[in-house]
């Protein structure tokens, strides 16, 4: 009896320990950025933008089981660039920014923008336990329709918000669009640079934030059944 007893106490010591091991939380996840192409951006202050998207590409590991990343361009439109499906390694997708990613112009329209990069990108994919989707939003601007409801959606499905603004895009406005702390204010587009060195530490933070990360136990379940 006794020796049953301590197995049983050595059996759930040791599956604690198991359930442990994997560390504090996903290290990779399913990565969007949506960028400012306005005219407020400008065709002259693009260049940083396409500098610093192309060194977040060069910076991530970009694999099957790690990271994907999808690019979108918004100003009265969502311009899809590609999905998070589109390349499985880097090369390709340097390729693609160098050739065919170019300013568009045009009313800096984020709460539209918003909605279409959700049901675009965001509406099935991986395991999201393991690779938290996350939307990496870069504005220039204030925009020129409403941006809470689209952004509230995109959270209570999960997906964490990561503002980055620039120019005259105000604090307020990056507030409401982000994941709790995960808003940042730039001086201008030349401080992006600089910038791209800090985002991959905080695209890690952000796909092991909690905040809003957890629906709701009815939602897990009825997802689950399917
Ligand atoms: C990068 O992170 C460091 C340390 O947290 C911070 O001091 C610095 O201002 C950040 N750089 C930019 C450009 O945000």
């Amino acid at each position: 009896m006794k020796t049953l007893l301590i197995i049983f106490v050595l059996n759930l010591w040791t599956e604690t320990l198991t359930d442990q091991s994997p560390g504090p939380g996903p290290e990779y996840a399913d990565v969007v950025f949506l960028v400012d192409s306005s005219d407020h951006l400008g065709v002259k202050s693009f260049p940083p933008v396409k500098t610093f998207i192309s060194r977040m590409v060069s910076s991530l590991p970009i694999e099957a089981d790690k990271y994907r990343v999808g690019l979108a361009q918004y100003s009265d439109e969502l311009h899809a660039e590609f999905q998070l499906s589109a390349f499985r390694s880097r090369g390709p997708m340097l390729n693609h920014l160098k050739k065919n990613f170019g300013f568009l112009g045009g009313s800096p329209r984020l709460g539209n923008a918003l909605r279409e990069a959700h049901r675009t990108y965001f509406s099935n994919g991986r395991d999201r336990k393991q690779f938290p989707p996350i939307l990496v939003v870069l504005a220039s601007a204030e925009p020129e329709d409403a941006v809470e409801e689209a952004a509230e959606a995109l959270r209570k499905d999960g997906v964490r918000i990561v503002s980055v603004g620039t120019q005259s895009v105000s604090e307020e406005t990056l507030k409401a669009v982000a994941t709790a702390q995960f808003h940042y204010r730039l001086r201008t587009v030349r401080d992006l640079g600089a910038f791209s060195l800090n985002m991959t530490q905080i695209l890690k933070e952000a796909a092991q934030s909690t905040e809003g990360a957890n629906p709701p136990a009815e939602a897990q379940v009825s997802r689950a059944l399917g």
